[in-house]
C-alpha cells in the first residue's frame, strides 16, 4: 500500500497532510525517515510514525461519539450530521452511523465503517440492548410501568418487546432498555401510555458505556477492549 493511502486509511493524515509532513522529515517508516508519499509500504508489518505518533494499520475503524442534539444520524442531510462532528482527515473513510438516534436525542452512537458487524449489532435477531436514561412530561404509575415491561400496542398496531424501565423516586426519570430499535420507539411506547419524552439519551449501546468524562460533541476512537467486546457482541470475527 502507498504510505499516504495508509496515513489516509489509518485516519492519519489527509493526501496533502502527508505531502507536507514527508517533505518536513516528520513521517518514519521502518527507523528511515520517508521520502516520497507514494512509497509502497507493507501495511501489516511497517512501523510508521507520523509526527512522533506510532499509527498502526486497522481493517475497521470505530467511534464513538456523544451526539448533541440538533444533528442527524445519516451520511448527508440537509442539516448537519453526526458525521460533520469528525475532522476532514475522517471523511475519506466511509463512515457512517449504526443505529439511528432522532435529531433531538443525545448521548452514544457508534460510527463505523464495518457493514458487516454493524448489521449484525443491529439485527433484531442479535437482542443488542441498548439503553435510554429519559424524562417525561408526567409521573409514570406502577401499572403503566408494568405495561411498558409486557410490550405494548402503538398507536398504528404495532406491538413491542417487552421492554425494561426503572424510575427514580419522582417516577418522571429513569431508564429504559431496549432489545430492539423501532422507528421513535420510546417516544411512541411513551404516547401509548399518554405521556411524554422530554429528554433522551442513550447510556449503553451493547457491551459500549457512554464514557462520563466525553464531552456532548467530542469522540474517540474505541480502546481495544471495547471494540474486541464489540466484535464479540456482534459475533464477528477480528
Ligand atoms: N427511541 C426514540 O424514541 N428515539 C430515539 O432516538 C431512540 C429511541
Amino acid at each position: 500500500m502507498r504510505l499516504d493511502k495508509f496515513l489516509s486509511v489509518t485516519a492519519t493524515a489527509t493526501r496533502s497532510e502527508t505531502r507536507r509532513a514527508v517533505r518536513a522529515g516528520e513521517v518514519i517508516v521502518n527507523g528511515a525517515v520517508a521520502r516520497d508519499p507514494a512509497d509502497d509500504i507493507d501495511e501489516n508489518t511497517a512501523v510508521v510514525a507520523f509526527r512522533g505518533q506510532t499509527v498502526t494499520y486497522r481493517k475497521h475503524h470505530y467511534i464513538l461519539l456523544n451526539k448533541p442534539a440538533g444533528y442527524v444520524s445519516a451520511t448527508e442531510d440537509s442539516g448537519p450530521t453526526v458525521l460533520s462532528l469528525l475532522p476532514e482527515k475522517y471523511t475519506v473513510l466511509g463512515l457512517f452511523p449504526c443505529g439511528r438516534l432522532d435529531k433531538d436525542t443525545e448521548g452514544l452512537m457508534l460510527l463505523t465503517d464495518d457493514g458487516e458487524t454493524a448489521h449484525r449489532l443491529l439485527s433484531p435477531r442479535r437482542h443488542v440492548t441498548k439503553r435510554y436514561a429519559f424524562r417525561v412530561e408526567r409521573p409514570l404509575t406502577e401499572p403503566e410501568k408494568a405495561a411498558f415491561r409486557a410490550g405494548l400496542t402503538l398507536s398504528d398496531g404495532t406491538t413491542t418487546a417487552p421492554a425494561d424501565i426503572e424510575t427514580d423516586e419522582t417516577g418522571a426519570a429513569g431508564v429504559v432498555t431496549l432489545t430492539e430499535g423501532k422507528y421513535h420507539q420510546i417516544k411512541r411506547m411513551m404516547g401509548a401510555l399518554g405521556n411524554r419524552i422530554t429528554a433522551l439519551e442513550r447510556v449503553s449501546f451493547g457491551p459500549l458505556t457512554l464514557p462520563a468524562d466525553l464531552p456532548r460533541g467530542a469522540w474517540r476512537p474505541l480502546t481495544d477492549e471495547e471494540e474486541t467486546a464489540l466484535l464479540a457482541a456482534a459475533g464477528t470475527e477480528n
